[in-house]
């Protein structure tokens, strides 16, 4: 029966400081909150081994029964330590194990995440306070009750599979016996219904997920915002920063489409597709066919790439590209090359970004005919800010009678050290874009999204992979995957705050 909001009962939530251990959270903190949850000594097994991995706490259903099923795994971390930092090694526990529920603490906060398949999503992030306040929740979701209703249905739907197995195999080869013999072992076999057992407490999507998921099939609800990624300086972040806010996107349920626009190709190796080997070798199509040839459509040039949860979609690009630049030019309407191809599918997208080379040539233009939108990283120094008049001046030029709105300034390679300096240059960034007055306001965007100049970052376009799924990569030490994941957090940010521009513009 879920339990009452009484604070009393949850006297131990107080009961550690800043200065008390890891064993203190486990001894003061999760075995309290076990009992509160219906356990007893014997239903949760401590650092328990499992594979590679070494478990503070497993809480399994039946765990006295052969068909004992990991249910919850509870990793405690002493109370100074920033959870977010080891979300990774939780994911890594749920997908060791195969449990459904896991939970993080440092007896301050509470992470919940659910594990199905290899999929993790968030289901809650609590204080102390809010755990008390949604405690009824919780408990649906963590208790004894349902971690057993939960283990029986599983088994039984388990019956199920082989009862239907053993059947067609009694019938292939005409042998009753072994039908007959499992009955025998499982009387209850052929008449279960798991989603009878289970429905009331399957775990729902996390409202976040809910507010952000994206319908999947509904095209006309879509934007289709399509944002160049545009300063024509080199080397300033403009690949790096559009592949891992495209992922930082998909994780909030946006479709997003990335076009690579630049013969060098780093976006699309950066993805992990190699353009000779995975494409051209292969007969497949790229960004050379989607702008030269009229008959080429965009869903030709796609490939989807999954990494976890993020889901992407890439139109490769090739060196070949240098060689079509003199076409383009002369090509009538050539500038719209890009601009034609999208406009049937872009409600398909939330965003499509499109990521065009430093040089001011015709890819450029190319790229930026095709955008409704710019998004102009820099670097806080004082060559790529000077840049900044330029890209201004260009996203001016380049559709005369509409200029393009400029959707914002973000900052990429920050360097925390040099923080007065970078405050400085930040002001001159504000004073160069008070000089374009057709744009009012071009915002610098807020310094949480600021991506901060890190040797992962870098050393992690040659794996393939956008930064968040470096927790997956066992060749990475943990402090790698933490700067990782801390870098990643930035960018999550930056999409956030890019979907709240989005919203207010509407
Ligand atoms: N936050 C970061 N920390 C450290 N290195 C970074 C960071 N962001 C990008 N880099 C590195 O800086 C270099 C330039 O980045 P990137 O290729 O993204 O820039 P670009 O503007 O797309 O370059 P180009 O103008 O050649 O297209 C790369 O080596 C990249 O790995
Ligand atoms: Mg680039």
């Amino acid at each position: 029966m879920p339990v009452s909001a009484n604070p009393a009962r949850f006297k131990f939530l107080g009961s550690i400081t800043l200065s008390s251990s890891e064993s203190d959270v486990e001894h003061k903190v999760i075995i309290p909150l076990l009992q509160a949850l219906g356990y007893h000594d014997g239903d949760w097994k401590t650092q328990v081994t499992i594979g590679k991995v070494k478990l503070d706490f497993l809480v399994q259903s039946h765990p006295s029964t052969l068909h004992a099923l990991p249910y919850l795994v509870i990793e405690a971390k002493s109370p100074r330590k920033d959870l977010s930092r080891n979300l990774w090694q939780l994911k890594s526990y749920l997908r060791e194990t195969g449990a459904a529920l896991g939970l993080l603490t440092n007896g301050y906060q509470f992470h919940l995440l659910y594990h199905y398949d290899g999929e993790i999503s968030a289901i809650a992030s609590y204080s102390k306070e809010t755990l008390i306040e949604n405690f009824s929740l919780f408990y649906i979701l963590c208790s004894k009750e349902t971690c057993l209703k939960f283990g029986d249905a599983i088994h039984q739907s388990q019956q199920q599979v082989h009862s239907n197995f053993l059947s067609h195999i009694a019938t292939a080869f005409e042998n009753q016996d072994m039908f007959e013999l499992f009955k025998r072992r499982n009387p209850s076999g052929a008449a279960v219904s798991p989603e009878r057992n289970f429905k009331e407490t399957t775990p729902a999507r996390s409202p976040i997920e809910r507010e952000t998921a994206s319908p999947s099939s509904d095209r006309v609800q879509r934007k289709g915002m399509v944002i160049t990624v545009f300063n024509n300086k080199g080397g300033v972040g403009k690949t790096t920063m559009t592949i891992n806010l495209a992922a930082a996107l998909s994780k909030l349920g946006k479709r997003v489409l990335l076009i690579d626009v630049d013969a060098q190709a780093n976006l699309t190796m950066g993805l992990g597709i190699d353009p000779l080997e995975d494409v051209e070798d292969q007969g497949k199509k790229d960004i050379v066919h989607l702008l030269t040839e009229s008959r080429t459509l965009l869903p030709s040039t796609i490939i989807s790439k999954t990494w976890g949860d993020v889901e992407l979609d890439i139109v490769p690009s090739n060196i070949r590209l240098i060689k079509e630049e003199a076409f383009l030019i002369q090509a009538v309407d050539g500038e719209y090359a890009l601009r034609k191809k999208l406009r049937d599918y872009r409600h398909d997208y939330d965003y499509i970004f499109i990521d065009p080379p430093p040089s001011f040539g015709k890819f450029n233009e190319i790229a930026l005919m095709a955008a409704s939108a710019i998004l102009i990283p820099t670097q806080l120094a004082p060559y790529p800010i000077r840049a900044l008049e330029f890209v201004i001046g260009r996203a001016i030029e380049v559709q005369r009678d509409n200029p393009l709105p400029i959707l914002g300034i973000a900052v990429s390679m920050y360097d925390k050290k040099v923080k007065i300096l970078h405050r400085q240059m930040a002001e001159k960034i504000k004073e160069i874009v008070r000089g374009f007055p057709t744009y009012g306001n071009i915002g610098l965007f807020p310094e949480e999204t600021w991506i901060p100049q890190l040797k992962i970052v870098s050393s992690i376009p040659e794996k393939g992979y956008p930064l968040c799924y470096a927790e997956f990569d066992s060749s990475l030490i943990r402090a790698d995957k933490e700067a990782a994941q801390d870098a990643f957090n930035c960018y999550l940010k930056m999409a956030q705050h890019l979907v709240l521009l989005m919203e207010q513009g509407n």
